[in-house]
């Protein structure tokens, strides 16, 4: 099976624009987009930031996991998954049968720019953002690059572009 056969997998840390990049890839290939964020939230009937206040992260990440393996391996889809999926290593090898692992990466300003405008993400709502997205890259930085098969830098692209890049890449 080539790389345009296979299922697309988005991953990457907040605000990278996997959502955008996903609906518009979806769009390029006529591919159903699939967003476990939103399978998650469905299936415990509550938003994230609910599910992470009543719930607990560690309830979150274990619906996460469950959700990744629902993922139906013999439709190809574009799939876009929450930032931390890459904290357990079940989840990386899941995805990598998945299909093509495609990770999305920002600079910090970019990042820091993008997320300042909220969006009800539980892990960013400590005082100081620009901190909090430094700490957590670090420690996840390797985690994603060990799961990718190859990343695009979306600092300075769209959408539209950023899903160009991955299909040429992936027709290679
Ligand atoms: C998370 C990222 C979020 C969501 C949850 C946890 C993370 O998804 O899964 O808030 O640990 O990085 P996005 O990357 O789509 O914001």
């Amino acid at each position: 099976m080539t790389g345009t056969e296979r299922s697309i997998i988005l991953i990457g840390f907040m605000g990278t624009g996997k959502s955008a990049v996903g609906q518009q890839l979806a769009q390029f290939t006529g591919r159903v987009c699939l967003d476990t964020d939103e399978m998650v939230a469905q299936a415990c009937g509550m938003p994230i930031s609910q599910i992470f206040e009543r719930l607990g992260e560690e309830r979150f990440r274990d619906e996460e996991s469950a959700v990744l393996h629902e993922l139906d391996a013999d439709l190809p889809s574009v799939i876009v998954t929450g930032g931390g999926v890459v904290l357990r290593p079940a989840n990386v090898a899941r995805l990598r049968e998945l299909g093509s692992v495609v990770c999305l990466r920002a600079d910090l300003p970019t990042l820091v720019r993008r997320l300042e405008k909220g969006s009800g993400r539980p892990l960013l709502a400590a005082e100081n953002l620009a901190d909090t997205v430094e700490r957590l890259l670090l420690e996840r930085q390797p985690l994603y690059d060990d799961a990718a098969d190859f990343t695009v830098d979306t600092s300075a692209l769209g959408p539209k572009q950023v899903a160009l890049a991955i299909q040429d890449a992936l027709a290679r």
